[in-house]
């Protein structure tokens, strides 16, 4: 059962800090260049108070259901080793390779795990060479991405023993979701690494490196554009298909007041964008402040049920997106992933209403029948589905939305494929994430239903939905040429130095000429400077078009 934070914390209405969470944030202070004094000795105070706060473990120990026996490596290790203080870790100075495979959430807790690292010493390298620990950050949630980590282990193996014997042994570790699936297959079995710690296991990176041998080494890559803030882990849904909850464990909100202060110091150090981010970022529901728990239960979106019970108390999602969309006008928010059920009428009417959330949501509808959805346990019908869309379109004009789609679930007919279909084409979508089911260990389609559509018609049908994703996404987008719309520059393009690219309010790429402003005492446009641009073509993923001005947020209103 899910414990509420506050047992966990002793003290009802306390301020608390996962360390984790805390960390990241003294990355990015720290490499904040040329942070005012005055902040900066804001920062380092703050530093410290989270310093001193409860760590990710507790945290995660509180409100984790009880899980299975840890692996043998991490054993005796979850309470300090009096000893074994991080400053007399002996790994000052040794180098870290992270590759990160999956979802944001994994790149998120791939700047979690370095953090932890970077703090006990440890430098980052790019190179795979020079590299003393690989860490693989890994994804579980299709059979294709598991099978792209096996093959890299076994890269590395060849890699680990090519290593001179005058060098320093190489250590391979997993960490994230296939780590907690599998881990004594890959410990024991396997033989192919040396390390392995589940997405709740982070914060014992550097004693379990220490521990094992002798490793170390870390550096960063912030984007002073965007950020992604983590507010909630795990997920309750138990969609049929899905191993995230095995994986990642029971939902769990992070403290609404610590999202408010790092969302504040992304701000002071110039961000632009904040994606609020987790599993089922809609599901949040902080309980950690007691004296402002409404008894009232969550009201679901219309046509929408859940498998679990309604739970009510606590600080919701539209509470949490209001709170954060009043620190700074010139953050642009986002938030992702949602779950279609979560979507009432406060949350859709804030975000028409603030100028700087983004009129952009994810509507995972996975499938376009309704008997297919019953099999996924989704908690609703195409119709309820289609329903919601056109509320959220009357609610939000110009609202962008995208979806997840997978093709050739158990039991899945031909009909059932073309009402995906259908599906598809009705609603008209910007983005889409389509993908062939592939069945997963643990869940409940595992257990219950066949995976009886034959490999080579799944795939027939996964090129059939991006087909139609693609033209209905070029039709939809196409309606943007000859509109002005305001850009959140990025950087220079990939495909050449003479462009710029960014980010509309949709998400959708907009590919801008680097030219000289006309009004000639505008500098040239920089990341993290708001544009006006007017579209001269658009495809199923990318906007083109021409630089007008230099604008903000604020000022921008509806320019289509
Ligand atoms: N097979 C294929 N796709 C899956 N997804 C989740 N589990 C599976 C699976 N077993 C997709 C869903 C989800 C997205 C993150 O991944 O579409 O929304
Ligand atoms: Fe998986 Fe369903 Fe939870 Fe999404 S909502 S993470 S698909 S169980």
């Amino acid at each position: 059962m899910l414990q509420p934070l506050k047992r966990a914390l002793g003290s009802a209405g306390m301020t608390w800090w996962p360390a984790s969470w805390a960390m990241r944030m003294e990355v990015r202070a720290g490499s904040s260049a040329g942070a005012q004094p005055g902040k900066k000795q804001g920062l380092e105070k703050l530093s410290a108070k989270l310093a001193a706060g409860p760590t990710l473990q507790q945290f995660l120990r509180a409100a984790s259901p009880p899980q299975e026996p840890p692996c043998e490596l991490t054993e005796g290790l979850e309470e300090p080793v009096p000893y074994l203080v991080p400053s007399t870790l002996p790994e000052a100075g040794r180098k870290v390779y992270l590759e990160t495979y999956g979802c944001q959430m994994n790149v998120n807790d791939t700047d979690i795990a370095w953090a932890i690292l970077q703090k006990n010493g440890y430098l980052r390298t790019k190179s795979l060479e020079e590299a003393d620990v690989i860490l693989l950050v890994t994804c579980s949630i299709r059979e294709k991405a598991e099978q792209a980590i096996w093959n890299r282990l076994q890269q590395l193996k060849a890699l680990k023993s090519k290593r001179r014997r005058t060098q320093a042994p190489l250590r391979i570790g997993i960490l994230g979701c296939m780590a907690e699936r599998l881990k004594e297959k890959i410990l024991h079995q396997e033989r192919l690494v040396d390390i392995v710690a589940g997405p709740d296991a982070y914060r014992d990176l550097p004693r379990l490196l220490a521990v094992d041998a002798d490793v170390l080494p870390v550096q960063t890559s912030l984007n002073a554009t965007s950020a992604f803030v983590s507010v909630m882990r795990g997920c309750d849904n138990m969609c049929s298909y899905c191993i995230v909850p095995f994986t990642r464990g029971r939902e769990r909100s992070r403290p609404i007041a610590s999202i408010l202060q790092e969302v504040k110091m992304l701000s002071d150090q110039g961000v632009k964008e904040v994606t609020l981010l987790g599993q089922n970022v809609n599901s949040f529901r902080d309980t950690s402040e007691v004296q402002f728990c409404s008894a009232a239960a969550p009201s679901l979106s219309r046509g929408f049920s859940t498998i679990y019970k309604a739970k009510p108390g606590g600080l919701r999602f539209s509470h949490l997106l209001d709170q954060v969309s009043r620190i700074d006008p010139e953050i642009r928010i986002r938030f992702t992933s949602s779950h279609p059920k979560d979507f009432p009428d406060e949350v859709l009417q804030l975000i028409q209403e603030r100028h700087n959330i983004c009129k952009q949501l994810h509507l995972p509808a996975q499938s376009g029948s309704t008997r297919i959805l019953q099999a996924m346990r989704r908690g609703y019908t195409r119709e309820a589905y289609l329903e919601l869309v056109h509320h959220v379109r009357d609610s939000i004009p110009g609202v962008s939305l995208s979806s997840d789609f997978i093709a050739g679930f158990c039991g899945e007919t031909e009909e059932d494929h073309q009402q995906t279909l259908s599906l598809l084409r009705e609603v008209g979508y910007n983005v889409g994430f389509l993908f062939a089911y592939s069945m997963r260990q643990k869940t409940q389609a595992y257990h219950r239903l066949q995976d009886d559509v034959p490999a080579e018609v799944k795939h027939q049908r996964l090129k059939e939905l991006i087909s139609v994703f693609r033209e209905e996404a070029a039709r939809v987008n196409g309606a943007l040429v000859g509109c002005t719309q305001l850009v959140l520059v990025e950087g220079p393009s990939k495909r050449s130095a003479s462009e710029l690219s960014g980010r509309n309010d949709g998400n959708m790429k907009v590919i801008i000429a680097n030219r000289e402003l006309e009004d000639r005492a505008a500098a040239r446009a920089q990341p993290g400077d708001y544009v006006l641009v007017k579209i001269t073509s658009a495809s199923s993923q990318t906007l083109r078009g021409v630089l007008l001005r230099h604008t903000t947020l604020r000022e921008s209103a509806v320019y289509c």
